[in-house]
């Protein structure tokens, strides 16, 4: 959803945020007393840029796993725990950013990044001491996650 505001057309989207950084605290009617929405702006980006890293521990721990994947004998290393963790922490964070500027946020699309975040992280805990996952499982935890990846973008 965009709106229209004498500094640039807004949205719930990352980028939309780049056109009001002219804005302080206070300048628009109804808008509460906040922190300025250009400080707001890099608060919500600074967390986008912490999601990111969480998705690249994440799938970056996954990938160095393929190989081993297609002999049986790879295993959720940390950095998948820790990007899993990364990811559900910065997304409630920007959740709660984006409603507190004043910014929509698609309840279903977060709702089902949500729900495929708890598949991978449930997976990722249990077996996390488990030395060799077995092929089906592992490749179901990087396909979600590649999901995650397409929802994100692609839902608008
Ligand atoms: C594996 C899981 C996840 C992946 C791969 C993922 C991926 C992404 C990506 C690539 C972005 C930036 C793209 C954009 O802003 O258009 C993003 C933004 C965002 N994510 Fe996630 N995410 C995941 C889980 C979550 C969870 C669990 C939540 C909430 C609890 C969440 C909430 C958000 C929010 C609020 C934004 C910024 C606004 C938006 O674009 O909707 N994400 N995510």
């Amino acid at each position: 959803m965009r709106r229209f505001r004498a500094d640039g057309w807004r949205s719930g989207a990352m980028g939309a945020h780049i056109c009001s950084g002219m804005a302080g605290a206070g300048d628009w009617p109804g808008e509460g007393v906040w922190l300025g929405s250009g400080s707001m702006d890099v608060l919500i980006h600074l967390f986008v840029a912490l999601h990111i890293i969480g998705i690249a521990s994440l799938l970056g721990g996954f990938l160095t796993q393929m190989k081993a994947m297609g002999q049986g004998t790879a295993r959720f290393v940390p950095a998948m725990l820790h990007g899993a963790l990364t990811m559900l922490i910065t997304g409630a964070v920007l959740v709660g950013l984006n409603q507190a500027d004043d910014q929509p946020v698609n309840n279903i699309k977060i709702g089902v990044k949500l729900a495929l975040l708890v598949v991978i992280l449930g997976l990722v805990y249990v077996k996390r001491d488990e030395e060799r996952v077995e092929k089906g499982l592992f490749g179901l935890v990087g396909a979600l996650t590649t999901a995650n990846v397409f929802i994100a973008v692609l839902w608008t």
